[in-house]
């Protein structure tokens, strides 16, 4: 008998932005582990009594160890208790999420995963955007833009995003901005296509930066743009980019409205 994982998906920052279900379970866990991302408003939902374990990385200052993380969710389930693994936007992105499954897995403990809203929805509600347009991006892809070492992910197709009918989103995407778009153009990607960085969303803190996909890198730097931001381009962010220029976009906390 053990007890059961729920790897849950705490969303982009509103505390409004999670499921009914990631509520009915947070409340219900007898262990929280969360990561540094994760709404606080969240973890007062939490049953007094629970335990709640804060393994929140922060870039390049890595509090808890990935295997630390893997051996508190194999260690708590084996005590009989029912771990609630609250992790930042949707836990299947960028979240290291495969790594903790294959943990609970090796040590037969049950596990669910639910799913959560992702930074790149989160971003492109906030600034009144489709990812996907009929006759404009048939495709949305999410990439990093850093890989492990920090360095450019070497392994994507950097040819074929250049190419891409697509929406892209980068997350991890400050670090390594001016290097992100210099690939693309490089390759062929037009550097007048609309580009946005937003940073924070659905937070009261959030921002968007529009620019073109050549001058975005520079823009984001003379905003003082931090962690955690993505970067969204593609044809379809035109028409939130021509809606801030002619100052008709007004970003507001966890909602943008176009007047
Ligand atoms: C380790 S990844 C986690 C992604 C998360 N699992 C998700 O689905 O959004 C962290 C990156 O997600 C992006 N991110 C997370 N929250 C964000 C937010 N509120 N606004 C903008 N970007 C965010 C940033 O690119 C950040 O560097």
């Amino acid at each position: 008998m053990s007890g059961f994982v729920s790897f849950i998906g705490a969303g982009p920052g509103d505390p409004d932005l999670v499921t009914v279900k990631a509520l009915r379970r947070l409340r219900e866990a007898d262990v929280v582990i969360h990561d540094r991302l994760v709404p606080q408003a969240l973890l007062h939902e939490v049953a007094a009594g629970a335990e709640i374990i804060d393994v929140g990385k922060a870039p390049r200052r890595h509090c808890i160890g990935q295997s630390e993380i893997n051996w508190l969710l194999v260690d708590r389930a084996r005590q009989r208790r029912n771990v609630a693994r609250l992790k930042g936007g949707d836990p299947a992105i960028f979240g290291r999420l495969a790594e903790e499954i294959a943990a609970v897995r090796a040590a037969g403990v049950p596990f669910e995963i639910i799913p959560g809203v992702t930074a790149a929805t989160a971003a492109a509600a906030l600034a009144g955007i489709s990812l996907t347009e009929r006759g404009a991006a048939s495709m949305v892809v999410l990439a990093t833009g850093t890989d492990h070492s920090g360095q450019l992910p070497a392994k994507l197709d950097w040819d074929l995003l250049a190419r891409a009918d697509a929406t892209l989103v980068f997350y991890m995407a400050v670090q390594g901005l001016p290097t992100v778009t210099a690939a693309l153009t490089a390759l062929g990607r037009d550097p007048r296509e609309p580009a946005l960085l937003v940073e924070r969303a659905a937070t009261p803190q959030e921002r968007i930066v529009p620019a073109s996909l050549g001058d975005i890198a520079s823009a984001a730097r003379d905003a003082g743009i931090e962690s955690p931001a993505v970067l969204i381009t593609g044809p379809t962010v035109g028409s939130a980019t021509a809606l801030m220029a002619a100052g008709r976009l007004v970003a507001r906390s966890a909602s943008a409205v176009a007047v």
